[in-house]
């Protein structure tokens, strides 16, 4: 009896530490709701990670110094707003919900997180905010699913 009550323990926790990266798009946001019931109903904590991507060095050739700046100034605080909307809209959910920033090209910024932060399950949607074409995954959503240690669930 004792170890079927710790075997039914187990696979009810079977996930501790929930990763779901944002990059604000009404597809990410589903996934975060997913992600945090999920969270809800197993116990598990959760992270929402945003990366403000770095732009490839032959774009950085478009701006001046000082432009350049600017612009990643308007990207850093967009990802602020936006986690602090996540914020907000999880303060009465009984759950505690981190939120985080890194830099960095973004799939690799999310498994390295995952990584360091030994998180069991990351949560993510198959598409964001540059949805044009009619492909299932898009290519941060892939390069996850592809380099990820841990399991990923894609929110369709
Ligand atoms: N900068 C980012 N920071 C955190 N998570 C991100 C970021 N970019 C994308 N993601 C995650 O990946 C999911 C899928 O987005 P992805 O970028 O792969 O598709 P897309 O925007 O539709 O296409 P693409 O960017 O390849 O043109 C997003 O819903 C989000 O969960
Ligand atoms: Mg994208």
């Amino acid at each position: 009896m004792y170890n079927l009550i710790n075997n039914i323990k187990e696979l009810i926790y079977i996930y501790n530490r929930i990763l779901i990266p944002t990059d604000g798009s009404h597809r990410s946001d589903e996934a975060i709701e997913k992600g945090v019931a999920l969270a809800k109903s197993m116990g598990a904590k959760v992270t929402v990670l945003y990366v403000i991507p770095k732009t490839p060095i032959y774009a950085q050739y478009d701006f001046s110094g000082a432009s350049y700046n600017a612009f990643l100034l308007e990207i850093e605080k967009f990802g602020i707003m936006m986690l602090d909307l996540v914020d907000e809209r999880y303060a009465d959910s009984g759950l505690k919900i981190e939120t985080k920033i890194r830099k960095g090209h973004p799939s690799h910024e999310i498994c390295t997180e995952a990584k360091e932060g030994i998180y069991d399950l990351i949560v993510m949607a198959s598409r964001g905010l540059g949805e044009i074409q009619g492909y299932l995954l898009g290519s941060i959503s892939s390069k996850v699913v592809k380099y990820s240690d841990c399991s990923v669930l894609i929110v369709k």
